[in-house]
């Protein structure tokens, strides 16, 4: 049987709560490090399952990496093999399709697994293929493999437009183009946080990145990058959810190491909806005082960054059952995101599905709990925790692995702010 949360719910939470390093800037600079044989040093990295598959792809290519306590490594990339890129457990993670731009600078043809597949909606890895193909590369699809190949001598445009605010195909492309000895510019770049820290780790490399965080980047690779040493930027999707669960059970919590200025939209929505908040963005601080007023938020609008994350769309929801009269939450992103909504009405919230990218949740509903949720995905899965420990009575989650993908010792760092949770 897979394991499972068991939280007894309506317990007070309060306390401190340390933000660790962003899973998904951590990925593209782990990716990145083969962009040199160089030595890379990498601190604030999370100790989470997507960051231990990654590094045990790396090392699988025989990529050496040596762990200095729980949240350091140095990595280094002498003899590479990608004969590994075709085994099951890139088929595991989707993030290893970050793999392909940074290699194919270094061997020019690059065969890989299909990563993983998505369980919240129809992503495919179009996007990263149509701009390798755009930038000059041949790009073949077999049934299991598919692999891309720059001949020698291809000289890619100057200019590139992504299909969409596609983040990992925007790492990617930066990455590829960082081992370009030219200026090339690109357009409908994403621009999440985590984008900008591997423009950070790419220019300590030795590439010149200007505009990461905007939708137009410019990015002047060199033939020979170096080794680098980076400290991961602190997770702005973890310090919401951390922000949205203490909310959500009226708790009384101090966020440390908050990216506060990176959560403008998701503060301005809280606090303009009755959240009682102190913000002291010189020591990265953020304080709750007991709760939200029970306001009603209309509508809840996801977006890629500075929008509202779709990674804490699930959360909101939570809080939005938490509320008076009822919030639209609109998912542009993602077909199937809210499996977390459908989930929390066994739990006895009021939630109707207007169609895969709508849905409104009417509140304030009373939460209780129950044996039997599923978990179908991380971010989902950190919603439904909340939403466990806000219930009265206990609820037996299952599929608790999936929260551990990206949130490091939860059940940890929960306890010690007064939760009843226990994995099983
Ligand atoms: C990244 O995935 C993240 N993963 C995801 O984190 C995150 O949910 C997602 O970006 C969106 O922020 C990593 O960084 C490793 P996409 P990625 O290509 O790059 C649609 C987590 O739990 N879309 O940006 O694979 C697009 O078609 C996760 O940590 C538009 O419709 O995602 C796709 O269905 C899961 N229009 C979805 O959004 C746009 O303009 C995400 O696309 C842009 C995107």
């Amino acid at each position: 049987m897979s394991a499972r949360f068991i939280i007894k719910g309506g317990k007070k939470i309060a306390g401190t709560i340390d933000v660790r390093g962003s899973k998904n800037a951590a990925l593209p600079i782990i990716a990145a490090t083969v962009l040199t044989e160089e030595p890379c040093r990498i601190s604030n990295v999370p100790r989470v399952l997507d960051v231990e598959r990654m590094l045990s792809i790396l090392e699988r290519m025989g990529g050496v990496i040596k762990r200095e306590g729980n949240h350091a490594v140095t990595i280094q990339n002498k003899n590479l093999d990608i004969e590994a890129l075709k085994s099951d457990t890139v088929k595991q993670l989707r993030a290893s399709i970050l793999f392909l731009g940074p290699l194919l600078t270094r061997f020019g043809k690059v065969t890989m697994r299909y990563p993983g597949g998505c369980k919240i909606g129809a992503r495919s890895i179009d996007t990263h293929l149509t701009a390798l193909r755009d930038l000059g590369g041949h790009v073949r699809l077999g049934r299991k493999y598919f692999s891309v190949e720059f001949p020698e001598g291809t000289s890619p445009p100057s200019a590139l437009t992504l299909k969409e605010f596609s983040v990992t195909a925007t790492e990617n492309v930066m990455m590829f183009l960082s081992s370009i000895p030219r200026t090339t510019c690109l357009k409908i770049a994403a621009s999440e946080p985590h984008i900008q820290d591997l423009a950070k780790f790419l220019s300590k490399m030795g590439a010149r990145i200007r505009g990461a965080g905007t939708s137009n980047v410019a990015i002047k690779g060199v033939r020979t990058l170096s080794g680098a040493s980076h400290r991961i930027v602190s997770d702005y999707i973890e310090a919401g959810t951390f922000l949205l669960l203490a909310l959500g059970t009226r708790g009384n919590v101090r966020i440390k190491n908050a990216p506060i200025s990176q959560l403008d939209l998701v503060l301005k929505t809280l606090i303009a909806n009755g959240a009682r908040i102190n913000l002291n963005e010189r020591e990265s601080v953020i304080e709750t005082r007991g709760g939200i007023e029970d306001r009603d938020f209309t509508k809840i609008q996801i977006l890629p960054y500075p929008g509202i994350p779709t990674d804490l769309q699930s959360a909101f929801g939570v809080l939005a059952a938490q509320t008076k009269g009822a919030t639209l939450i609109h998912e542009p992103l993602y077909e199937n995101r809210f499996h977390a909504l459908k989930e929390l009405t066994k739990m006895g919230a009021r939630v109707k599905i207007l169609d895969p990218h709508r849905a409104l949740v009417y509140g304030p509903s009373k939460l209780k709990g129950v044996n039997g949720i599923t978990i179908q995905d991380l971010r989902g899965g950190a919603a439904l925790v909340i939403a466990a420990l806000i219930a009265r009575g206990t609820t037996i989650l299952y599929n608790a692995k999936e929260v551990e993908r990206g949130y490091e010792d939860i059940v940890g760092r929960l306890r010690a702010l007064g939760a009843d949770i226990e994995k099983v």
